[in-house]
């Protein structure tokens, strides 16, 4: 597996895992994905393999030294492989180097593999946003001090 920085050509490939990664309505759309990795703050990684992309991770640097985790999608047949950690080291890296000393994520409250998958990697529960996907969608914030 090969870690890499996100190219332009990668756009459809990110679209099509995404869209395999989440449901209807939490998904995000073409043009919301393709802002998302396109915008002046944002940060996006890959990891590649021979002849594919297995996942990617998106993140954003924020005012007052924050970093937000925009997103992040391991196609189901590379999960529990260790690419879901890699990327999460990937983006510390480079938000430490950033001088970022905190980072920020929102993920459904009925998400609970994503949830043990930040707790394994040191995020934190901190407040609950209700209907932050919708109508009786709530999430979790959750964060991670680098400091
Ligand atoms: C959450 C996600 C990114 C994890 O990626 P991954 O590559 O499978 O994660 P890793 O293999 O690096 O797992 C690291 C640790 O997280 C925890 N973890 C990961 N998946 C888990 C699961 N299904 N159940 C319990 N713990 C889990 C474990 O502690 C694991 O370590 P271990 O395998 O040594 O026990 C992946 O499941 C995914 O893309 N899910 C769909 C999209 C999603 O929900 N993204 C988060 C949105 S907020």
């Amino acid at each position: 597996m090969r870690f890499r920085p996100y190219r332009p050509s990668d756009l459809a490939t990110l679209f099509n895992i995404d869209q395999q990664c989440f449901p209807p309505g939490i998904a995000y759309s073409m043009e919301e994905l393709t802002d998302f990795v396109h915008h002046r703050t944002s940060r996006t990684w890959v990891a590649e393999y021979e002849g594919g992309i297995a996942g990617f991770l998106v993140a954003s640097r924020q005012p007052g030294r924050a970093g937000h985790i925009i997103t992040i999608d391991v196609a189901e047949t590379w999960r529990r492989k260790g690419i879901g950690r890699a990327l999460m080291e990937i983006t510390e890296k480079w938000a430490r180097a950033a001088g970022i000393e905190i980072l920020r994520l929102e993920t459904a409250e009925d998400n609970l593999t994503a949830q043990r998958f930040y707790e394994s990697v040191g995020y934190r529960k901190t407040t609950k946003v209700e209907n932050y996907y919708g109508p009786g969608r709530d999430a979790w914030v959750m964060a991670k001090w680098l400091r």
